[in-house]
């Protein structure tokens, strides 16, 4: 079986390194040998054993018959959605690690290789290496997917666990993880939350089976998130973890990307640097827990190779994917209840006046402000209210 690689950067790279490192594994799992007959990138690599392979134009892989599996590895909607759609539509089955290409287009992608007969599948999109895409297609089928609660980004998760550890303020700590490679030069995706947004929107469109456009989910970032609240969360024996959720509430969903304290006896406390966890709640099955590497050239190439065997196996036969294109309106995320952590400096009178029977925090080393978590409010509700306190910083809290 010929296969072609759209883009040798760090996981098409990945890619390559797995198919030939576990070449015969691979073989006898697909049934046959799968070989990269061509790799497509802008970039040369002399010296590089796939040199002899690259190619420029994408056309030369849509139009050779001996292609059967391509991957798509190149990220960004732009080129790779042309590039991808030419390949569904020359009969080509497609692999791809891209979020931001199925957050976009994966209800129209689905349908088009359904049209003709073949796979686009996207496993390595959300979480990494992690099994959570077959899961929620195949494994989790009897159940209504109830609620999905992960953390999904592993850039914000490795800060989030220095800041904790080693009481860093927010910059130092992100200079630390450009340094090591963990976050990008541009790291706006990451920490603003953009990247988890469309992880939970593919697998919000996934268990609802209808397209969750990424850009109606309330999404907050990191960047508000001091020392100083690392401090309170400490005291109050919480971690602070970057959370996108989505969960059922009648016939639609809920969905929000932000930062949460989290008690210890939360699943997810406890999942540190850049591993990334999705908790799971089906109405049968109950909870469940995927956790690993969700990011990374091998454990992401690995998700893609997978992909990859599957379609090998399924070489005349589209898997169904429910995923139609009629958008899903998702409840308001303000018609949702939360329970809010709050610094201020203001009264503590003025603050009981306001929100009633509240939690006060103090810090002693901390003078000249205090911290307050509320009972459970509606969203709305607590925005409200905050216009007439100063706050220094509202974080939510998980339960
Ligand atoms: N920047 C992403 C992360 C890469 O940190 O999770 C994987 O999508």
């Amino acid at each position: 079986m010929k296969a072609a690689v759209m883009g040798y950067g760090t996981i098409g790279s990945g890619v390559v390194e797995i198919l030939e490192k576990n070449k015969d594994s691979i073989k006898n799992k697909a049934g046959e040998p799968i070989e990269v007959k061509y790799v497509l990138d802008i970039r040369d690599f002399s010296g590089d054993p796939i040199a002899d392979k690259i190619v420029k134009d994408y056309s030369i892989i849509a139009q050779d018959p001996e292609i059967s599996i391509v991957v798509e590895t190149m990220g960004g909607v732009e080129p790779a959605y042309t590039f991808v759609k030419a390949m569904l539509e020359a009969g080509k089955h497609v692999a791809t690690s891209n979020k931001a290409l199925v957050a976009d287009k994966g209800a129209e992608l689905i349908a088009l290789a359904r049209e003709k007969q073949v796979n686009f599948l996207f496993e390595a999109s959300v979480g990494g290496g992690i099994p959570i895409i077959r899961p929620i297609n195949s494994c989790l089928t009897g159940d209504v997917i109830e609620e999905i609660t992960g953390i999904l980004n592993g850039t914000t998760n490795y800060m989030m666990t220095q800041m904790a550890e080693e009481g860093l303020e927010f910059d130092d700590v992100l200079k630390d993880a450009q340094a090591k490679g963990y976050a990008e030069k541009d790291p706006t995706a990451d920490i603003e939350g953009h990247d988890a947004c469309r992880k939970i929107a593919i697998l919000t469109s996934l268990v609802c089976g209808q397209q969750v456009d990424f850009s109606d989910i309330h999404t907050e970032g990191i960047t508000k998130i001091s020392a100083t609240d690392i401090k309170y969360a400490k005291a109050m024996g919480y971690a602070i973890k970057l959370l996108a959720t989505s969960k059922k509430v009648g016939d639609t969903y809920m969905a929000m990307v932000a930062p949460h304290l989290l008690p210890v006896s939360h699943p997810l406390y406890t999942v540190n640097d850049v591993f990334n966890a999705i908790y799971v709640r089906g109405n049968m099955l109950g909870p469940a827990m995927f956790y690993g590497s969700g990011a990374g050239k091998l454990p992401t190439a690995s998700a893609v190779v997978a992909d990859m065997v599957d379609m090998a196996k399924h070489v005349d036969k589209n898997i169904l994917l429910q995923w139609r294109p009629e958008k899903l309106e998702l409840r308001d995320a303000g018609q949702g209840e939360s329970i809010f952590f709050v610094r201020t400096n203001d009264a503590k009178e003025k603050v009981q006046e306001i929100f009633g029977d509240v939690k006060f925090v103090e810090i002693p080393e901390i003078g000249g402000e205090f911290g307050f978590i509320t009972p459970v409010i509606k969203e709305e509700e607590f925005y409200k209210k905050i216009e007439n306190v100063t706050t220094l910083s509202i974080i939510r809290v998980a339960e």
